[in-house]
């Protein structure tokens, strides 16, 4: 691979990856190579991260407040453009992809802290708005609310349902297109631990039934620990990486 020089932040050419070569193809789900964000006022907010995430990894995103977490994961899913380096999944540079919103919609679920569902549609019609009125986009969403134990809310709205119902709802939502991989920010930022516990649960069964990829942002150590591996950022840049308990017992 040719080595990028990143020309926001750094002066020094980009390392190949920091994962262990155990993790590397040919498996390799997201490949993120040497990935840089400013923003105005010379914010550098992800600085030259270099990194290989494997097919059915759970990966965690810990670090304080602003240092650059949401930033990173949201380059990671398309949702923003860097301002250098590059962003693949399964072999797929997304600066090659000529649709990037059709792209994202198969490939990848979003989850975020907050819910972001309609308050006056049903769990149901919520789940099924992403599939864009596809003839069994009900059918389909209602397989997803049952996949996440709300079989029996689906014509509730969302005020009628608990914080942790809703925030399992809006998983349904990320994962009715049946995406390899999962993103999700601060998913347990807003819930109470037993609920969080059952959400933490129900990530580890996607990634067992579905062999889905999750990228999850947290700065919960006890969501961070059911990970393979932990990536902890610092001022925009990877300061170290440890071992979840999720990963590779020695
Ligand atoms: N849209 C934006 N415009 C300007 N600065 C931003 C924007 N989004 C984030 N930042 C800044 O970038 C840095 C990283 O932010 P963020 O990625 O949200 O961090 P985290 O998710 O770890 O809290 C922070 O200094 C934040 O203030
Ligand atoms: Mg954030």
């Amino acid at each position: 691979m040719i080595a990028t020089v990143c020309p926001a932040c750094l002066d020094s050419p980009v390392p190949e990856s920091q994962t262990p070569a155990s993790l590397v193809a040919p498996t390799v789900a997201i490949a993120v190579r040497g990935l840089c964000k400013a923003y105005p006022g010379g914010i550098n907010a992800v600085r030259d991260i270099n990194l290989d995430i494997a097919q059915g990894e759970m990966v965690a995103i810990m670090g304080k407040s602003g240092s650059g977490k949401s930033t990173l994961l949201n380059l990671i899913g398309s949702l923003d453009k860097p301002d250098a380096g590059s962003v693949s999944y399964h072999g797929i540079d997304l600066r090659e992809v000529r649709d990037l919103a059709r792209f994202r919609s198969r490939e990848v679920g979003f989850v975020f802290q907050l819910h972001y569902l309609l308050p006056h549609l049903t769990l149901l019609d919520n789940v099924a708005l992403p599939l864009f009125g596809l003839r069994d986009a009900r059918d389909r969403a209602a397989a997803a609310l049952g996949e996440v134990g709300l079989a029996h809310r689906v014509h509730h709205v969302p005020g009628k349902v608990s914080g942790g119902e809703r925030q399992r709802a809006a998983i349904a939502r990320a994962i009715v297109n049946n995406p390899r991989v999962l993103l999700a920010d601060e998913p347990t930022g807003n819930v109470d631990s037993v609920t969080e516990a059952a959400l933490l649960e129900l990530f580890q069964g996607l990634r067992t039934r579905h062999g889905m990829t999750l990228v999850v942002v947290t700065h919960d150590r006890s969501v961070a620990a059911r990970a393979d591996r932990i990536i902890h950022i610092k001022d925009g840049a990877i300061d170290r990486i440890e071992p979840g308990q999720g990963g590779p017992k020695p």
